[in-house]
């Protein structure tokens, strides 16, 4: 007994003990799933809820300026890679939802010259046979089809008539779904290989396409054909071109280029361009934007002035746009959602006042938006409105007062703007002032164009711009004083890295954006003089819809 009793006691003491040590045990393995968790949430990577962050500016690497070289006419990947009735520089583009996208392709062959005569649009069909992948391609759609000309009326300046381009919208798609297309003329018969291409998931909290490649101010230099690579490495769903795209206006009609058009040919009557390197971009371009949708906002260097005042004709004949499924009426502005995001693609070399068309159009889509379906907001324009580069400084000051106000009620996520040769991301900021509640503006003009980095910051001594020689000529205005509050005030520039600079740094690359759920997104930019998965920089941006609900009405 005593010995049984001793025992007992002894058995007691082990199960107090015992549950002691599991309580410990239990806390321990609690703790370590937050922790893990925390990691595996964050992996280490600071949120925009650790900011606003110190300014940072990445010391410039002298060693590496890339290669800012043309692709010469000569390169392979910019030939002409079938006969003329075979379709060639083939691309998909969302339309405004899952359920349709844009096939686009050319045939024929441009000329350029004296005597030109336009090709006959009508002469060839445009015809896209598809199916869900596996499966025959029962599926058929027909489109339409045009030529556009680049005409100057000068002596000595030549012509330029573009293949037929194609475009061909395919409807009743089911979302997040693998298809498989054929595009061309049938009848002849001229059909392309098979491609490939993924339509983005439905909208809704918990649903997004993986990984969106966001790039600007491309071209197609040899520091371009780096970014695709690192691009393709990064195996995006969709490609986000924030303007300035072949940079044909950098050359001469008779195909002689230079980094800096007003420097090298002052005299010209007109400012020139040279487009067939629109074909070379749409050649190069073809492996990657004919599985991967691409959608594109212009740039500066696609105004491209012609006879009679014409403007953005390339940008606008070449590409297919949701404008009118985005109640649009330009290809200059429209929107799409993509999964759980909806995108606003703006026009900054088109009026965006506020008794504008686009501005109206803007009041408009935003209002509609229901952010329970899309939770995400993201705006795009080529021009930024919170960069500290010397270059462009405070350019587009005159669409930020026109616009901003509108942006920050609905509660915009993210901006991201290209036309500065440069990386850049901003705190949390509205009207020049950090703010928990304002976009955070990305700067990613850094896509490899032959006009080379962008080094030298407003902030530096003797960089401050005149004021009056900041407003863009072809935007016009100025809108562009000193700011009236803050630790700059009174003054236009800062005299230090500005606070609502989080980090800023002059190396090319491109971004990926990665929503992981209605309030977490993950930003990870990567440059092209590190291994594909390297980031040279990454951030969470969290949204924060309770503390930053939408201040203006919403009217779905
Ligand atoms: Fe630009």
């Amino acid at each position: 007994m005593w010995c049984a009793g001793v025992v007992l006691m002894h058995e007691r003491k082990s199960f107090f003990e015992m549950g002691l040590v599991s309580i410990y045990i239990i806390e321990l393995v609690l703790l370590l799933i937050t922790l893990i968790s925390f990691k595996l949430v964050h992996g280490g990577i600071p949120t925009t809820l650790d900011g606003p962050f110190k300014p940072v500016t990445v010391p410039l690497d002298e060693s590496f300026r890339g290669n800012a070289t043309d692709l010469p006419d000569a390169d392979p990947r910019v030939q002409k890679p079938v006969d003329d009735s075979q379709p060639e520089q083939i691309s998909v583009s969302l339309s405004a939802t899952y359920g349709s996208v844009w096939i686009s392709w050319i045939t024929g062959q441009f000329q350029i010259g004296d005597n030109i005569n336009p090709l006959d649009p009508s002469s060839i069909q445009s015809v896209v046979f598809y199916g869900v992948y596996g499966n025959p391609l029962t599926l058929q759609a027909t489109g339409h089809s045009l030529v556009y000309n680049q005409l100057y009326p000068f002596e000595g300046l030549q012509n330029y008539t573009s293949g037929i381009i194609h475009h061909v919208r395919l409807t009743g798609l089911k979302p997040n779904t693998l298809y498989q297309y054929q595009c061309g003329d049938p009848s002849i018969p001229a059909m392309s290989k098979l491609y490939y291409f993924k339509t983005m998931p439905v909208s809704g909290p918990k649903s997004y396409p993986s990984r969106i490649a966001v790039v600007g101010d491309l071209g197609l230099t040899y520091n371009t054909t780096s970014t695709i690579d690192h691009m393709i490495s990064n195996h995006p769903d969709l490609v986000l071109l924030v303007g300035d795209i072949c940079y044909a206006d950098l050359y001469l009609t008779n195909g002689t280029g230079s980094n800096c058009y007003s420097c090298t040919f002052s005299q010209t009557p007109i400012h020139e361009t040279y487009q067939p390197r629109w074909d070379y971009w749409g050649r190069y371009m073809q492996p990657l934007v004919s599985k991967v949708p691409i959608m594109a906002i212009e740039g500066n260097h696609e105004i491209e002035p012609q006879a009679e005042n014409q403007t953005f004709v390339a940008y606008s004949s070449r590409f297919a746009f949701p404008s009118k499924k985005s109640r649009s009426s330009s290809t200059f502005y429209y929107s799409f959602n993509a999964g759980g995001i909806h995108f606003i693609m703006l026009g900054a070399y088109i009026a965006y006042s506020k008794t504008s068309d686009q501005h109206k159009w803007l009041e408009r889509d935003l209002a509609n938006v229901n952010r329970e379906v899309t939770p995400w907001l993201v705006a795009t324009w080529h021009p930024p409105w919170y960069s500290t580069y010397k270059a462009h400084y405070r350019e587009a000051e005159c669409m930020r007062v026109a616009m901003e106000d509108l942006l920050y009620k609905y509660r915009v996520d993210i901006v991201f703007n290209g036309h500065v040769h440069a990386y850049e991301r901003s705190n949390r900021v509205f009207n020049y002032t950090l703010d928990p509640c304002g976009p955070l503006h990305i700067v990613v003009g850094d896509g490899g164009n032959r006009e080379e980095i962008a080094i030298e910051h407003a902030d530096d001594p003797g960089n401050c711009p005149e004021p009056s020689s900041t407003p863009d000529s072809y935007m016009g205005g100025f809108c562009a004083f000193n700011f009236t509050s803050g630790p700059a005030v009174g003054k236009f520039c800062w005299d230090q890295q500005p606070e609502y600079s989080a980090l800023r740094e002059s190396s090319f690359g491109h971004g990926i954006l990665e929503m992981k759920n209605e309030t977490h997104a993950l930003w990870t930019w990567h440059r092209n003089k590190d291994l594909y998965k390297v980031a040279g920089d990454q951030i969470y941006i969290v949204r924060q819809p309770e503390k930053c609900p939408v201040e203006a009405e919403v009217t779905f």
